[in-house]
């Protein structure tokens, strides 16, 4: 019998360009449908349950249909969707985020991760009337083109360096560095003057999962200083995720610029860039830095950010104790798992998030990340499937755990982890 997923996809290849509405969505032969979620699960339209590990790319910290967050939202729709003029729900939610991000004076929301990377971007030339950014190789900060070029996530996946549409002119301003080379990094930085801002995702979760290495983000800061060039941070992944003050706390670095999102909003579009107050005091209309948005701020994605943060930090001791324990406990087994199969691999993890690589060589950067074999990675991924367990269809994501996981999910998933590494053998 034909899939209610097939059926759909079949619909929405004629309609959808390649049936998606996001480049990693498709995977081969097709996607499945969701129809609803809850807590640590989704169900496709032809009833079949999924342990989620995907968990809307690291944004659903909490779990699906967290309870204190529809109770909150639930009650906000009564009392209106968008109203374009301020609310109290602003300044609530905006002192929340700067108690848990002090390196933040002050902070403008936005809708997504590329809106609040790309104002970040712009904040930076405006502050520094300098003209080049510097990312790096594999890290993903949107789908726009002056941080397109080398990036992770579905572009690598894809395999698509610099996008077809994108300008020259645009993508010339950028300077690509290695990630975990900060003496490449000093040495770019020396040759060129007109440097306005330098983008990272401190943890780089969109080539599969790469750590930085001991003192890499700290040379960084050093070097940004010495040059003075302002950091931006990318925690998009990381904010609220890595720890309550994402990887700025875990590292204890003071980047000058900081985005938000995923975790921020717990599955709710919303995002947030914030820095130190000359820096953010540029934005009009007060400054000359133009960013706009209608949905900016909108009541609903306010709420189910105000009620994400409460959560988080009524529960934060118990909370990323517990997404610790049974990341570590996964990572252990799968490790044991893929050794006893004689499988060469690597696990990188922190806090509530790993990928495992396919290969015999430690996974520190964009090119050995490349070198793992996808195939494999392939392999696992559609075994997993059906066996019940979805995490991301693509080597270059991440695996993100929620708070929703109970012992029996993790129980299963390493069932499922070990049938799908033995086909992976064989
Ligand atoms: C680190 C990072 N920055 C920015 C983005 C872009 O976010 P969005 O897809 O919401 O535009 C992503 C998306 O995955 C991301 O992982």
């Amino acid at each position: 019998m034909v899939s209610k997923s097939k059926k759909l996809f079949d619909q929405a290849k004629k309609i959808i360009p390649s049936g998606v509405n996001s480049p990693v969505r498709f995977f081969k032969p097709y996607p499945f449908f969701v129809k609803k979620s809850q807590g640590s699960s989704i169900w496709d339209e032809d009833g079949k349950r999924y342990i989620d590990y995907c968990n809307g790319y690291g944004a659903l910290l909490l779990g699906h249909t967290r309870k204190e967050i529809i109770s909150a939202v639930s009650s906000q729709l009564k009392r209106g969707t968008l109203y374009t003029v301020p609310t109290a729900l602003e300044v609530e939610l905006s002192k929340l985020i700067i108690k848990n991000f002090p390196s933040m004076g002050k902070v403008r929301l936005v809708n997504t991760g590329a809106e609040a990377t790309m104002t970040a971007i712009r904040l930076a030339r405006g502050f520094t009337k300098k003209k080049k950014i510097i990312k790096f190789e594999g890290c993903y900060h949107g789908a726009y083109s002056s941080v397109l070029v080398k990036a992770g996530s579905g572009s690598a996946h894809i395999g698509i360096s610099v996008s077809e549409g994108g300008l020259k002119e645009a993508s010339k301003n950028t300077l690509v560095v290695p990630y975990n080379d900060s003496q490449t990094l000093d040495r770019v930085l020396s040759k060129h003057r007109d440097v306005a801002g330098l983008i990272i995702e401190p943890v780089l979760a969109n080539m599969g999962l790469i750590l930085p290495e001991k003192n890499f983000l700290s040379d960084v800061r050093k070097i940004t200083k010495q040059h003075d060039v302002p950091l931006i941070f990318d925690e998009v992944v990381t904010g609220f995720r890595v720890s309550e003050g994402g990887a700025q706390k875990t590292f204890k670095i003071k980047p000058d610029i900081t985005t938000l999102a995923k975790a921020l909003g717990n599955g709710f579009t919303i995002s947030a860039v914030g820095g130190r107050k000359e820096i953010m005091n540029k934005l009009a209309p007060g400054g000359n830095v133009y960013q706009a948005s209608t949905f900016a701020g909108n009541p609903i994605s306010v709420t189910a950010a105000i009620s994400s943060i409460k959560t988080i930090n009524k529960n934060k001791n118990k909370l990323y104790a517990k997404l610790e324990r049974n990341c570590e406990l996964l990572v252990d087994e799968i490790d044991d798992l893929a050794t006893d199969y004689k499988i060469s691999h690597q696990i990188n993890s922190i806090a509530s998030m790993f990928q495992i690589f396919f290969s015999s060589k430690p996974v520190t950067d964009y090119k050995t990340s490349k070198k793992a074999d996808g195939k494999k990675f392939h392999k696992l991924f559609s075994s997993l499937l059906k066996n019940g367990v979805f995490i991301a269809p693509s080597q270059f994501e991440t695996v993100f755990l929620s708070d929703a996981h109970t012992d029996t999910d993790i129980t299963k998933t390493l069932g499922a982890y070990g049938l799908s590494l033995k086909a992976v053998k064989n």
